[in-house]
């Protein structure tokens, strides 16, 4: 079956690199972007550059971030998580690649370094000018005080979840480290993303044009399902299961 050849390919290997997108915390509570009942069936995305020029776009999606609050509060790493956590202290995950915001991944115990988020992390805020951080609670404080989304105390630059928005820049170390981790694993696995948002996309890609072997676990068909060793089009948390170790 699939989850035999998985563990074979996982024995062979040396070096894996676990690429992850929503998929696999929907076990956990949080909803992907493109299933039914996804996060951009319900919203259309904010742009980057209507959130830097608009005030009422940046308070539509802090209300946004606000309503998903006790969402992400209560998430705890799920089946996935943890089989890339146990295969990661058996010394043959160095890193995780994620699109995922959720911080799940360094929740399961991943030293944070070994957590590269293409796409940033919701679980805190960044002004977009200067790049101060701040914590959510501050950001709920001040908009409930003053019924805005605030700007930055150093800049005066509007603050936003630390996420990477469609038309913003990637984030340029991670994209060096991806890319790295990409070209020198030996397995590359791609788990519960559609592989449709690019540049992220190109990384399954780019492994298996560097060597690796490619797996691909997702319950709906991907766009990169042909070029894959091994897909398996089944639920995570059960795929991944049995390779929750200690
Ligand atoms: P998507 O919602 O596009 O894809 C998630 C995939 O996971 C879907 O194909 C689902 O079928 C599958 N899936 C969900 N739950 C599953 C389960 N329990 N078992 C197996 N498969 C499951 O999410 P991503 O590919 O992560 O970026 O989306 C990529 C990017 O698009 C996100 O990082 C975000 C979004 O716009 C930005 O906003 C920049
Ligand atoms: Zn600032």
């Amino acid at each position: 079956s699939g989850v035999e050849r998985l563990g074979d390919m996982i024995a062979e290997a040396k070096t894996i690199v676990p690429f992850t997108g929503a998929g696999i915390s929907t076990e956990c509570g949080i909803p992907d972007f493109r299933s039914p009942g996804g996060l951009w069936m319900r919203n259309r995305p904010i742009p980057f550059d209507e959130f830097a020029t608009s005030q009422e776009a940046r308070d539509e999606s802090w209300r946004r971030r606000f309503a998903m609050e006790a969402t992400f509060a209560a998430a705890k790493p799920g089946r996935g998580h943890r089989a890339l956590a146990s295969l990661y202290r058996a010394g043959k995950v160095p890193a995780v690649i994620t699109q995922n915001i959720d911080n799940l991944h360094q929740a399961s115990g991943f030293a944070a370094e070994h957590v590269i988020e293409l796409h940033g992390n919701t679980t805190y805020a960044r002004c977009i000018g200067c790049g101060q951080t701040y914590q959510l609670d501050w950001v709920k404080r001040r908009f409930e005080e003053d019924g805005a989304a605030p700007d930055c105390t150093v800049c005066d630059e509007p603050v936003k979840t630390a996420t990477i928005s469609f038309g913003q820049m990637m984030p340029e170390d991670e994209m060096q480290r991806a890319t790295e981790l990409s070209r020198d694993c030996d397995l590359f696995i791609a788990i519960g993303s559609s592989l449709v948002v690019w540049p992220a996309a190109g990384f399954p890609m780019m492994a298996k044009n560097c060597g690796a072997r490619l797996v691909i676990i997702n319950r709906e068909p991907t766009e990169q399902d042909d070029i894959a060793d091994l897909v398996i089009r089944h639920d995570i948390g059960e795929t991944l299961g049995p390779f929750v170790g200690n």
